[in-house]
């Protein structure tokens, strides 16, 4: 039986490659000087041939830029599954899709810690996370240190922190953490810029669904509840942990970022729909607007997590406005007719006023979602777009936006992303010039090697 999330750019390597003078064509620009990490699944041993892409092991992929030099290295984050599987030269863990057998060790205690979904870079420390696992901690070669907790208490966190520009501030919570997974709270805390937490709440969602982003918005952050509903329990009557209910309509929890659960005012939405990635937000008075890639033609029976092409849902770069005083809905508004994934601002300007989005989009796939063939910039002040089109032999991934400088205006940089060339089998990272994006590149590093999906991944400045 195939299995797409084993197959071309999925294809995991089982090689930790260590590259010291990268092949570039064209010239890495002298501003560029720091790391970019990324991370996505790369599965060590295979469980069943029910494996998906959320069940692999994490691989980091660095690529660190050193006066117009590359080097690149590669490695899995050792976390305990890893270890026992390596030590036994065999996969232990069920995947979310055996489900049979993911109940059973769920019920025997045995817990997967993957963390393969994004890198953060808060408080001088890199930490690795997941949907609802442990922390990892790495550092800046991948070694991997340890399992990290804020205060020593906080153990888990959703994959999308969103870190405030102004203070340093964390911001974040999990849904999936053990004490609370079978009830309708969420876990929010705010830890500092020395990663001290200095503000938890437990907040009460309308029901559990896949919170995998949020936002933040001036004083604000938001909440959107989706209804691909998460439900462990249904494990035991054969049923899946996320399915798709959209009786349900949407909800979306806007609370003061230092608020209590009492403070938290949800605004309902009729239509149903489906956000994986929040773009960002600000705030304008009373007003909160927000971007977001959205798809809002699921049909029933739907779980969102299928490997089947023709069960894949395109999504669009859709806006918001919410009236907070008057818990309503101003207007949703599609932005564009073309599906996008992985939207990614100049994150200077997180819960600020921003004008400038990058996407990966399909243009010639059916594959949404998975399958990006162009990096596409909006500029949403003048309703423009630029397209790189990378064609239909190409795979991109998120494009991680670089300021050319700390004090450039927005959106003045680069984007970075990886591109994975299908019939070489073999990827490229690929730097645009990010106010000329349908430009040639500015510079283009070729590997010699296959770097699988990865899912997010950040830019450190001068680690070197
Ligand atoms: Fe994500």
């Amino acid at each position: 039986m195939s299995n797409k999330y084993l197959e071309g750019v999925f294809a995991p390597l089982d090689v930790e490659y260590d590259i010291s003078d990268c092949e570039v064509i064209g010239e890495i620009p002298l501003a560029l000087q720091g790391t970019l990490f990324k991370i996505g699944p790369n599965p060590q041993y295979i469980y069943s041939q029910n494996y998906h892409m959320f069940d692999g092991d994490g691989m980091v992929h660095v690529l660190t830029f050193n006066n117009g030099k590359v080097s690149y290295l590669n490695r899995w984050v050792r976390t305990q599954k890893f270890l026992k599987e390596r030590e036994v030269s065999h996969a232990i863990y069920a995947g979310f899709r055996d489900k049979e057998d993911k109940l059973k060790q769920i019920q025997m205690g045995l817990f997967s810690d993957t963390v393969n979904i994004n890198v953060i870079n808060h408080a001088n420390k890199l930490l690795v996370a997941n949907e609802g696992n442990d922390i990892y901690q790495i550092d800046t070669k991948i070694n991997t240190l340890n399992k990290f907790k804020f205060n020593d208490e906080l153990s888990g966190m959703t994959a999308h922190p969103r870190i405030c520009p102004q203070t340093g501030d964390l911001i974040m919570y999990t849904y999936l953490s053990r004490d609370i997974i079978t009830s309708n709270l969420i876990k929010y805390f705010v830890a500092n810029s020395d990663g001290h937490v200095i503000h938890k709440e437990n907040i009460e969602v309308p029901y559990k669904s896949l919170l995998h982003d949020f936002a933040i918005a001036g004083d604000y952050v938001i909440f959107p509840v989706f209804p691909l509903t998460c439900n462990i329990g249904r494990l035991f009557s054969g049923g899946n942990i996320f399915e798709w209910e959209p009786q349900r309509g949407c909800d979306f929890g806007i609370m003061p970022r230092f608020g209590t659960n009492e403070e938290c005012i949800w605004i309902h939405q009729d239509e149903p729909g489906l956000a994986i990635h929040i773009v960002s937000a600000y705030q304008n008075g009373d007003f909160l607007i927000m971007d977001a890639c959205y798809s809002d033609n699921i049909p029933n029976g739907a779980d969102g997590f299928t490997p089947n092409k023709e069960e894949v849902f395109p999504a669009y770069l859709t806006r918001w406005i919410f009236d907070i005083p008057n818990k309503k809905i101003i207007s949703k508004t599609r932005v564009d007719d073309k599906p996008c994934e992985f939207p990614k601002i100049d994150e200077r300007y997180t819960g600020k006023i921003y004008i400038h989005i990058y996407v990966a989009s399909t243009l010639h796939s059916n594959w949404y979602g998975h399958d990006f063939d162009a990096i596409t910039h909006y500029d949403i002040s003048n309703n423009t777009k630029q397209v790189h089109d990378f064609g239909v032999d190409s795979t991109a991934f998120e494009p991680i936006f670089v300021p050319r400088s700390a004090n450039s205006p927005e959106g003045d940089g680069f984007l970075l992303t990886y591109v994975y060339r299908k019939s070489e089998d073999r990827s490229d990272l690929v730097i645009l010039d990010a106010f000329h994006v349908d430009k040639e590149p500015l510079a283009v590093i070729k590997l010699p090697h296959r770097v699988p999906f990865t899912f997010h991944g950040t830019w450190v400045p001068y680690l070197n």
